[in-house]
């Protein structure tokens, strides 16, 4: 049913796109249940380190390239040295469909790269900017499970300013052009607001990137 509603759409700035209500609830289930098995291996689900010694909140795992802070692998040379899974092709297309519903048909839209965050509770993620890649080409988020304030910010600085929104179960977020190297983070989850149905307590986020390496 909740395919039927409409698809709210706010463009917080140029090139990133706020589409609310994008994936179906089904759709929601099968990321989740995917996400189950990702978790589980070859690479399992861990928080990154930072080079500074501390540790991410978030907990990931990856598909196509391993990402740590700051570079991409194709084995998980942090977390095991695992083989880091493929990226499978109807991930791929449902990334050219979110470009697609973002900016209308892309000449070429290749993702090969997926980071797949989980948020407990007390998880959080600071203004930061997805830079590792080398490809211009946009990156497509996908929220699933517990609503989340998200902040996106300029490409200049992590300062002001900045546009506060709600990414909820199911809302899709594009940030390419002008946005691509903006900052932005995640403030803070609201636990329990994930829909019962989804069999999932938390949140997650799934980012679709280009890296532009071979
Ligand atoms: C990220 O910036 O990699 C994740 C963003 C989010 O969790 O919405
Ligand atoms: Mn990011």
């Amino acid at each position: 049913m909740d395919s039927l509603l409409p698809r709210e759409r706010t463009d917080p700035a140029p090139g990133a796109v706020h589409l609310s209500g994008w994936l179906t609830l089904d759709q929601q289930r099968e990321l989740v249940e995917a996400c189950r098995g990702w978790a589980a291996g070859p690479v399992p689900m861990r928080a990154a380190r930072m080079p500074n010694g501390s540790q991410m909140s978030v907990k990931t795992v990856c598909l196509g390239w391993h990402w740590q802070p700051y570079r991409y692998t194709r084995t998980a040379d942090d977390a095991g040295g695992g083989q880091v899974a493929d990226f499978p092709e109807w991930l791929a297309e449902m990334g050219r469909d979110a470009v697609t519903a973002a900016y209308g048909a892309p000449d070429r839209y290749a993702p090969d790269a997926a980071l797949i965050n989980f948020y407990d509770d007390a998880a959080s993620m600071g203004m930061h900017q997805d830079k590792d890649e080398r490809s211009p080409a946009p990156v497509v988020s996908l929220s699933i499970g517990d609503s989340c304030v998200f902040r996106f910010g300029n490409t200049e600085t992590r300062n002001k300013p900045w546009t506060d929104l709600e990414l909820e179960s199911g809302d899709l977020f594009v940030f390419g052009g002008a946005s691509r190297f903006a900052y932005h983070g995640v403030l803070k989850t609201h636990p329990g607001t994930a829909d019962p149905a989804l069999g999932l307590k938390g949140r997650l986020n799934i980012t679709l990137r280009e890296t532009g390496l071979a």
